[in-house]
């Protein structure tokens, strides 16, 4: 499959997807506490989500059976909320959600710590969301998909990370999984040439320890395989002629996009 180039009514559609995303993820992170369970976190994402006039893009695509993916500590992505998962002091919590605005999708992850955490685990967070920025530095008109990385891998690598190889990002528009696949590590080719009006979803997935995940016998949740605590990070990304917008940033994160 081809990667889709969106006209400048679709990335209107997409930047709303975004801007309502971001919004989302504003809402959840308040709501990360201790004696919170990960099924509350899951409910307030859905009624967020529909308060704008939007689906979650996550609900039953393929099965899965929440709107936001919750994923505690080793959890690497997709864990499923429970109401008997409640979030703990010295825990950190990935929160993956999604949404569909007439017809577009924005896809966009975020992991915090609840409460007090580890020096580890603060560097696990912040290694991670650093990854996805060093990797768009390539998300331009004209460089390679696979500079972006590249750039992810050699930042996590430098600061004692493990990349996760089975997961990748991946493009993004009417479904939310389109051509390319991203992976987060070095290719030995270049990739395809980057073209203002892609979208991608980029979304490093970071380890403490090794790279290895195995799946959990509920067919979602993927665990590290050696128990290290796991942090992912996520946004939508538009190629543009000049820099990339990342559609999914809401006011809180605009410091750190330097
Ligand atoms: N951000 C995740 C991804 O891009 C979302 C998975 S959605 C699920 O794959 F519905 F499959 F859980
Ligand atoms: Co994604």
């Amino acid at each position: 499959m081809s990667i889709t180039i969106k006209s400048e009514r679709e990335t209107e559609l997409m930047t709303e997807a975004g801007r309502i995303l971001a919004i989302v993820h504003d809402e959840l992170k308040k709501a990360v506490k201790p004696g919170v369970t990960t099924l509350d976190i899951d409910r307030l994402g859905e009624e967020v989500i529909r308060s704008y006039g939007c689906e979650p893009s996550f609900l039953n695509y393929n099965g899965y059976p929440a709107s936001v993916c919750v994923s505690v500590n080793s959890e690497v992505v997709h864990g499923i909320p429970s109401r008997d998962r409640v979030l703990k002091e010295g825990d950190i919590v990935s929160l993956d959600a999604g949404v569909i605005y007439k017809g577009y999708h924005s896809d966009a992850a975020r992991t915090y710590g609840v409460g007090e955490i580890t020096k580890e685990a603060e560097k696990l967070i912040e290694v991670t969301q650093e990854s996805f920025f060093r990797g768009i530095r390539y998300a331009r008109d004209g460089c390679h998909l696979y500079d972006i990385s590249a750039a992810v891998e050699e930042y996590a690598r430098q600061n004692g990370c493990g990349v996760v190889r089975e997961l990748c990002g991946h493009g993004i528009g009417t479904r939310l999984h389109e051509s390319p696949e991203i992976p987060n590590f070095r290719m030995r080719r270049k990739g395809p040439k980057l073209k203002a009006g892609m979208t991608l979803a980029i979304e490093p997935m970071l380890t403490a320890g090794g790279e290895e995940v195995r799946w959990m016998a509920d067919g979602w949740t993927v665990v590290t395989a050696d128990g290290s605590l796991s942090a992912h990070y996520e946004n939508t990304v538009l190629i543009t002629e000049g820099e990339p917008k990342i559609l999914t940033l809401g006011a809180e994160k605009v410091r750190n996009q330097r």
